[in-house]
């Protein structure tokens, strides 16, 4: 017998955290690792805050949040994508993490097949696991990191009789940065639909995306999807923590049950924060977005000069590229060596699934002076590696 649960034991801290945590104290390192923005949360908000606090909004809230949270949330996204979700299909939520939880939990019985495109952000898996379920991977690396219709279809159909119950979508996509247009959209929901699944749309970089308008999951297939937003990349409040969960009363209903079990609710004086960003911060993403997009330029261009592959990114704030081919070793032993010798940090494909195997992520929410070092520190260090 042993003192801990079987699925917990076999599931580790994620690769990023555990890389993050090795390469910190090397002295000098330009961190180009964890996803969260360098920039500070807008001052309205803010002030909205520190109000909160004065005002003592030390209680709990209800258990989904505010309704004044939950109007704003409404009206935001229908704003933004045209979203139709009412004040009651929404729940706050302890950041997008929980809000994958939550949703996962709820959900899954033991024994069903989730679907996913990988390589992919490392929080869907372990919980998957803890319900018992079962991952079923689909390998995008083949058709440009993204996933085709006809790579899901065969994929369903491979699993027949094994009671796929969802999928999982996460555009734009982290660690790829490539997302998905509207006609590319509709052709998987046609799949999707036919199977009856239900989608997890985890949008939390929505805000983020540069060379096409986001689509929302929910207007292409409103009856099963489930859309996980929040305010941790759109206004740069990682550490407030707040998501948010969107989707068809008869789940949210569901869902209300395992999110009051798990965390009660979110921070209220986050919760007043989160009214002021998605009242009068409609207009802090898109400003957000122009200063990424000029960093994703730069690093795009400078990656070519170097010579170094990578999968074009259109969203969110990460450039997924490829370690050179003369380098003997994993995508973790690259990401090692380059922080030890060259003092740039980046994650190593792996933490992403098996798929990013020979691949690094690199963040480039990092000033333009930390991109600019680090490229031509990577540069100096491959062009040095090279000669030997
Ligand atoms: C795709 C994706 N979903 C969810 C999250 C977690 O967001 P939050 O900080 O709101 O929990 C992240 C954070 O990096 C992410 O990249």
């Amino acid at each position: 017998m042993t003192d801990t649960n079987e699925i917990i034991k076999k599931i580790q801290v994620s690769g990023i955290r555990r890389f993050d945590e090795a390469i910190s104290d090397i002295p000098d390192i330009i961190k180009l690792t964890v996803g969260e923005p360098d920039l500070p949360t807008p001052e309205h908000i803010k002030k909205a805050g520190i109000q909160a606090i004065q005002h003592d909004f030390s209680h709990y809230s209800p258990l989904m949040g505010f309704q004044k949270l939950q109007v704003a949330a409404s009206r935001y996204f229908n704003q933004k994508y045209g979203l139709t979700y009412a004040p009651s299909e929404i729940i706050a939520t302890v950041g997008a993490t929980e809000a994958v939880a939550t949703a996962l939990l709820t959900i899954l019985n033991p024994g069903d097949g989730v679907l996913l495109p990988t390589p992919s952000y490392t929080s869907y898996a372990p919980v998957v696991a803890m319900a018992h379920a079962n991952l079923v991977p689909i390998d995008t690396t083949q058709s440009g990191y993204k996933l085709t219709p006809a790579k899901l279809a065969a994929t369903i159909q491979a699993h027949t009789g094994q009671h796929l119950k969802a999928i999982i979508l996460n555009y734009p996509t982290n660690p790829t940065g490539v997302t998905y247009s509207k006609a590319e959209l509709m052709a998987l929901v046609t799949v999707i639909r036919q199977a009856g699944l239900i989608v997890i749309s985890d949008e939390i970089y929505s805000e983020i995306t540069y060379d096409q308008p986001h689509t929302a999951m929910g207007t292409l297939y409103p009856e099963k999807t489930i859309t996980i937003n929040g305010l941790s990349k759109s206004h740069a409040m990682t550490g407030w923590r707040i998501g948010l969960i969107m989707a068809p009363q008869a789940l949210v209903d569901e869902m209300k049950k395992t999110h009051q079990y798990l965390v009660t609710s979110t921070s209220s004086i986050s919760q007043v924060a989160g009214i002021e960003a998605l009242t009068n911060g409609l207009d802090d993403g898109p400003k957000m977005r122009a200063i990424y997009k000029q960093r994703r330029d730069y690093l795009v261009a400078r990656l070519s000069e170097i010579g170094i592959n990578y999968v074009y990114p259109s969203g969110a704030f990460y450039l997924f590229a490829q370690v050179p081919a003369n380098f003997q070793g994993t995508s973790w032993d690259f990401a090692t060596q380059l922080a030890q010798q060259a003092q740039v940090a980046v994650i190593p494909g792996s933490a992403f699934g098996t798929t990013g195997e020979g691949w690094f992520r690199i963040s480039y929410a990092a000033s333009q002076s930390a991109l600019r070092d680090s490229m031509n520190r990577l540069a100096t260090w491959l062009t040095d590696f090279e000669s030997h």
